[in-house]
């Protein structure tokens, strides 16, 4: 890596608008957190930032649903995933927002340079408009039908099955989100940045000068360079996110994909007074990792922003992930198809690097993967109980058994051990290699080479059979496997901190910088060794086929939801439940409710009483069909004024996908007052 004198690594700031999954930790933040703990291994002055992404539309939707402010939502989701990613071991130096006051203010300045210097273009355009609602309609608020594929639920600015980006009016069929109306078009004003502009300088500055990043990144940046770059708009019509500042522009706030690549500069200004030696200086590094659906951003339009604003340096490398898949499909927050993090701290308690080996190990680097919990329990036996776990564990025993836990002498080495020993900078270096190239899984792959080779080494000197006749050569032997250990501990460490933290603590020995590996007595003689215990266990089949079988009832729920069968509501109490009267009852008199359309008058006898009860079904039923039918009575429901008539209950219906309503009867005749129960 050429010279940098620091480092800003940033990680994609996810939506604070529902919990991250394992779909995130593997797209972006595990290969983030261990490239940025192995510069911090190498002693490099380096940035790790993150957080919330808290405007946008789907966060004011998600507001409006649950009768709640944007605000709400995005605090509830920030504290959430930030105790997430911290469970995980995600080593952020800072887990920012975009809602604080210096972001807001961090941002509106970076658009008034911009808008000072002339380098936007400012447009009147006609735009969707929910007359309904009186509000324009950005982004996520329309959906319609993709020109593309022909999926009838594509957004404004996505179609989330083909992956196209859209912009509003090419959706077929377009519809309010709001109130579900055709909108009309109104004119308005708005800010575009011209990225037509800056084509030339990013031709150069990607297609020549940046060969070495993956191809799925340069892929997909050749073919937006390829068919030409438009100016996109960077001011919406919206009243949740960062105001444009500008006169004239009241009711209009930046667009989310303007604002949100600002909150790394912001998270940074809040991190520390130094943050422009990260920012504005060329022998700062800066690396972004992201999700393949953020290339462009990325790799574009945040570029095209930071030249235009002209004090900032760009990116050096843009490593994107490709996505996971759960199970064979595509994770889903609606569909509840995810593996969330926090669920899986509750079933999985103290297994984060199990998950973080996992989605390491089966990283979808090079094209989309799949996360399987059989593939995750295989991993985890075969290889970090069977390979890592087994070696350290017999290394460990026996130094206990023979040596009492203390490191034993280095007598006459073998050539075995000399190669295995040499091994270790050849594997170091391997490694550095692949972790330079942002081939994360690939490092993985290599550090566990070193256990695996360790596991080779005691297989076959097979130091408990030569004990009896050669103790010192055994404790040569145990003398290696424990220096293998030892840098073990330094080369798996960014990869599984946790668990290389608890064997640094049976070694008895602090953390090393990276360039200690490799070098003889990293464990000198004599060294006092603690008492080990396992690093890891198996996971039994009954814990991943509990896992499958919850992801089968959500496929059952999600079909039923597709079927039009309303999804069960939560739990209550049995008490809540006994709390309900509930009775059977006869019909005695029917009417319906003068000017209105669905309103029945029932007189209905309950057994205990004669009472009268507005029932909405005069669109079902004729009043004299209903007269002699027992029906079941919610009896206890408090008293209610409908159209000046006092109703005293409520009669129970079923009702089906399409809307028809049947009485729920006994099936043979009851006395009336009989309890349902
Ligand atoms: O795709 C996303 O989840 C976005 N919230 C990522 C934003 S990254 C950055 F630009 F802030
Ligand atoms: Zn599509």
């Amino acid at each position: 890596m050429p010279d940098y004198k620091r480092h800003l690594v940033t990680a994609a700031l996810p939506y604070a608008n529902g919990p991250v999954h394992i779909g995130h930790l593997a797209g972006v933040y595990v290969p983030a957190d261990i490239y940025t703990r192995y510069l911090r291994q190498n002693g490099k002055d380096v940035l790790f930032i993150c957080g919330s992404d808290e405007h946008g539309v789907p966060i004011t939707l998600k507001a409006k649903t649950e009768g709640i402010t944007p605000q709400d939502v995005v605090d509830r989701y920030h504290a959430i995933n930030k105790a997430a990613f911290a469970d995980f071991g995600i080593s952020f130096d800072i887990y920012h927002r975009t809602s604080a006051p210096i972001h807001h203010q961090t941002a509106s300045a970076f658009f008034r340079k911009l808008y000072d210097d002339g380098e936007f273009l400012e447009k009147t355009t006609e735009q969707f408009f929910d007359e309904a609602n009186q509000q324009f309609l950005a982004d996520r608020y329309i959906t319609g039908t993709c020109p593309h594929c022909g999926n009838e639920k594509a957004y404004g600015d996505q179609c989330e099955k083909c992956g196209t980006s859209l912009s509003p009016m090419e959706l077929i069929n377009p519809k309010s989100m709001l109130s579900g109306n055709a909108p009309i078009l109104k004119e308005t004003k708005h800010w575009f940045l011209p990225l037509d502009k800056h084509e030339p300088w990013l031709k150069k500055w990607i297609l020549e000068d940046h060969t070495e990043w993956r191809s799925n990144v340069y892929g997909q940046c050749k073919s937006w360079l390829d068919q030409g770059l438009q100016a996109r708009a960077v001011s919406r019509d919206l009243d949740w996110g960062v105001p444009v500042p500008v006169e004239g522009a009241e009711g209009k706030v930046l667009y989310v994909w303007f604002d949100a690549p600002i909150g790394y500069i912001s998270a940074t200004r809040e991190l520390t007074p130094d943050w422009e030696k990260y920012w504005k200086s060329e022998d700062s590094r800066m690396v972004h990792f992201i999700g393949k659906d953020n290339i462009v951003f990325h790799c574009i339009i945040f570029p095209a922003m930071l030249k235009a604003h002209g004090e900032y340096i760009l990116p050096d490398n843009v490593p994107a992930n490709e996505f996971l898949n759960l199970e064979g499909e595509k994770i889903s927050t609606s569909r509840n198809w995810a593996v969330w993090l926090h669920e899986y701290l509750e079933e999985f308690p103290g297994k984060q690097d199990v998950l973080r080996y996992v989605l390491t190990a089966n990283a979808p680097e090079a094209k989309d993967n799949d996360f399987t919990w059989k593939d995750f329990q295989t991993r985890n036996n075969n290889e970090l109980v069977a390979v890592l776990g087994n070696f350290v564990n017999r290394t460990l025993v026996l130094t206990q058994k023979y040596f009492d836990g203390k490191c034993p002498d280095l007598n006459e080495l073998a050539d075995y051990d000399k190669t295995t020993l040499g091994e270790i900078t050849a594997i170091k270096t391997r490694v550095e290699q692949s972790l330079e190239s942002f081939r994360i899984r690939e490092a993985l792959n290599e550090a566990m080479s070193l256990a695996r080779l360790g596991n080779k080494y005691l297989a076959e000197t097979e130091p408990w059979k030569l004990f009896p006749t050669d103790p010192a050569r055994v404790a040569t032997i145990l003398h290696v496997s424990l220096q293998i250990t030892a840098n073990l501990t330094l080369l798996l460490d960014s990869f599984l901190p946790f668990t290389m933290k608890q064997l640094r603590s049976f070694l008895n020995i602090p953390e090393m910088p990276w360039s200690t590996i490799g070098s003889v007595n990293m464990i000198p003689s004599g060294h006092q060794l603690e008492k080990p215990e396992l690093l890891f266990e198996k996971i039994e089949d009954f814990q991943v086929d509990f896992q499958v079988k919850k992801l089968l009832e959500t496929k059952k729920l999600n079909e039923a939801k597709a079927a039009g069968i309303a999804p069960s509501k939560s739990a209550v109490s049995y008490d809540d439940f006994s709390a309900m009267d509930i009775r059977i009852a006869t019909v005695l008199e029917a009417e319906k409710v003068p000017k209105t359309q669905k309103l029945m008058k029932l007189k209905v006898d309950t057994g205990m009483d004669i009472r009268t009860v507005v029932s909405g079904i005069a669109e079902h039923f004729e009043a004299k069909d209903l007269i002699g039918k027992q029906v079941t009575l919610l009896a206890n429901l408090e008293p209610r004024m409908i159209k000046g008539i006092e109703s005293k209950g409520m009669i129970l219906l079923a009702e089906d996908n399409s809307g028809k309503l049947i009485f729920v009867t006994p099936e043979e005749a009851m006395p009336n007052g009989s309890v349902v129960k």
